[in-house]
């Protein structure tokens, strides 16, 4: 399948997803999130494929939902058309997705890369949300995974100044992973993504749902989901054998890859 804004490919076991509208600064319009969506729906569902990751330009990972789409918008028309819902199906990919980010990461840029389970970022990258400067708010889940990600104080700084923030900022604050050389971002993103792929596929995304369900319940809850979780990986035969490798001290060999 060929897309318009994205550039699509696999390297090894990892789909690799790299935002292309360079004319736009990456803005994402609604047919990048069609194309995403489909994109990550097809590595969702291809064997081939253990984790994915997202990147942009070295100048811009995104610049936001695209300004000139939204700009003659009213309000019967955004609500009867749930415009930005079809996001909720991006961020809903179950195979663990990295966001590899360099440069601007703005409004839905930043917003893109929350939905990732965990953002690189080259030290030239810039968080914000400046949806405040255009008179309105993240629509994208800005308010609500910057405030999980990085606490009250700094989403409410980020969010009412419109300020940006550095990579060191973004990694001192919890939002970013891991902050390394532009040179070496795609590297660093693909070999987390090559290692991630080569663990048994069930556990995986057992981890992923386990932590992802800890921001949505009560921790009684979310322990005993793990446990449930934890005890129904003991039916996989990639648990015996990862634990067989370990004590014959040997490499796994995963069957669920
Ligand atoms: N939407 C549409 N077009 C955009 C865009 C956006 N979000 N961001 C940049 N572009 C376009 C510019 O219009 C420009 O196109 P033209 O040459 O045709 O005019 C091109 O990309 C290059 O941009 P600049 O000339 O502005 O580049 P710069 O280096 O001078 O500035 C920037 C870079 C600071 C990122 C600046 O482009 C900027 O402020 N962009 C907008 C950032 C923003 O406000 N994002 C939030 C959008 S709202 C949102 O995302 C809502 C939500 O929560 C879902």
């Amino acid at each position: 399948m060929s897309y318009e804004t994205l550039l699509v490919e696999t390297r090894g076991r990892v789909g690799l997803i790299t935002l292309n509208r360079p004319q736009a600064l990456n803005a994402l319009n609604s047919v990048v999130m069609r194309e995403l969506d489909a994109a990550l729906k097809a590595f969702d569902a291809d064997k081939a494929v253990g984790a994915i990751v997202i990147t942009g330009s070295e100048k811009a990972f995104a610049a936001g939902a695209d300004i000139k789409e939204m700009q003659s918008l009213d309000f019967v028309g955004s609500y009867l058309g749930d415009f930005l819902g079809g996001w909720e199906h991006v961020a809903g990919a179950r195979k663990p997705m990295i966001a590899a980010v360099s440069g601007f990461a703005l409004g839905g840029g930043c917003e893109l890369a929350m939905m990732c389970d965990f953002i690189i970022a080259s030290e030239t990258a810039k968080f914000g949300q400046p949806e405040i400067t255009l008179a309105v708010i993240p629509g994208m889940g800005g308010s609500q995974r910057l405030t999980r990600a990085v606490g009250k104080a700094k989403a409410m700084d980020l969010i009412l100044t419109g300020r940006m923030m550095d990579a060191a900022e973004a990694e001192r604050s919890g939002l970013v992973a891991r902050v390394v050389a532009p040179e070496k971002l795609l590297d660093e993103a693909l070999g987390a993504a090559e290692k991630i792929a080569s663990f048994s596929l069930p556990a995986v995304m057992m981890a992923k749902e386990a932590v992802n369900r800890s921001l949505e319940v009560t921790l009684a809850e979310g322990l005993r989901f793990e446990r449930r979780l934890f005890q129904s990986l003991f039916a996989t035969a990639d648990q015996k054998e990862g634990m067989a490798a370990f004590v014959e001290k040997r490499k796994a060999d995963f069957k669920h890859r």
